[in-house]
């Protein structure tokens, strides 16, 4: 139940990412030698998703010490890039100390393989918890992109949903188109595709509709940062998905792994939403949809309270409900 590519991979000081602005049209690969090679590939969303930012953040900080940069210009730089998923912060909290101590490339490299082949275990783990969730013959809407080009392996939402399809049961996927940036439409649509799972592209406007249709059962996401009261950070849009299942009565979940949890900030107010460019708004592709000098907002993530999250998946189990007592009680499993 593998997938058929990574998104990140590192060998010998060359990181490469599967280019995700060029998906799904062309699936491309770049190399990067260079610490400002790596920022800017994270700042323009070559490679994205909460798990793979931590991971290319921290082999980036072996690419750095390769061209010789100091701990201190590499760690700055690597912060400035994104500032709501908190696992790029975690695992450059793991790399920075470890180099300003004096570990040598060669042992920084093993701290990003080891921080990659956590994330890998935790997919599993977090499919097999998730699954649960997802009884057969189920719809289920998922929003962003959560899969295999968001993290080492299976994903954190589409772990779940990947490891439901393996069992046999009967799924079909309802995914958001994703706006602006489209990570539904044109990433999980792809992975989904690629492994033969039933999904249906929808715009994020029609989740609603379709729960009130009865097509859409539940709802599960993935997550950027997860505050120590379950208040959860993610992709904009996800906070009207979590309203939607409110009103019409189905379960909304959230899957994420533990490198996503922030205990030090008490709930969601306290974190930093990114806000992008207005040009992600106003053009598609190079082409304006939006009259020139449209004023805009384009804020990267929004917040759902804890109260309206029926589950919470980790790689340590299941919050259940109330989300933050449940990471409470997780915290030292
Ligand atoms: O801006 P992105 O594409 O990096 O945002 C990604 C998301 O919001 C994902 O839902 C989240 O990182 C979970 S990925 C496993």
């Amino acid at each position: 139940m593998g997938s058929s590519f990574r998104a990140v991979t590192y060998r010998d000081g060359v990181l490469t990412l599967l280019d995700q602005t060029e998906l799904p049209q062309r699936e491309t690969y770049v190399e990067l030698r260079k610490l400002e090679q790596v920022a800017d590939a994270i700042e323009r969303l070559v490679v994205r998703g909460a798990p793979a930012i931590g991971i290319a953040a921290a082999y980036g900080m072996a690419v750095a010490a390769r061209e010789g940069v100091s701990p201190e210009v590499a760690d700055a730089r690597l912060r400035r890039t994104r500032p709501t998923a908190v696992n790029l912060f975690w695992a450059l909290d793991r790399l920075k100390p470890a180099w300003s101590e004096g570990a040598s490339t060669a042992e920084l490299e093993s701290i990003a393989q080891q921080i990659d082949a956590e994330d890998g275990a935790a997919c599993r783990r977090m499919g097999e918890f998730g699954a649960e969730l997802i009884p057969d013959g189920a719809g289920v809407l998922t929003h962003c992109n959560t899969g295999a080009l968001a993290t080492a392996e299976w994903g954190t939402a589409l772990a779940a949903i990947r490891m439901a399809h393996e069992q046999g049961k009967r799924i079909r996927v309802y995914a958001d188109e994703t706006r602006p940036v489209l990570q539904g439409s044109r990433l999980t649509v792809w992975e989904l595709m690629r492994d033969g799972i039933d999904v249906t592209l929808v715009p994020d406007g029609a989740a609603a509709h379709l729960m009130y249709e009865g097509a859409i059962d539940c709802a599960i996401v993935g997550a950027d940062r997860i505050a120590s009261n379950g208040d959860v950070a993610n992709k904009i849009g996800t906070r009207g998905v979590a309203c939607a299942c409110r009103a019409h009565d189905r379960p909304f979940y959230v899957a994420a792994p533990w490198s996503t949890v922030d205990l030090s900030l008490p709930s969601g107010r306290e974190i930093r939403i990114e806000e992008r460019s207005p040009e992600e708004v106003t053009h598609i592709r190079g082409v304006a949809i939006a009259p020139e000098g449209a004023k805009v907002r384009n804020p990267a993530f929004d917040i759902t309270p804890a109260e309206w999250i029926a589950d919470l998946v980790t790689d340590r189990g299941r919050t259940g409900s109330p989300v933050g007592a449940g990471l409470q009680r997780l915290k030292n499993a």
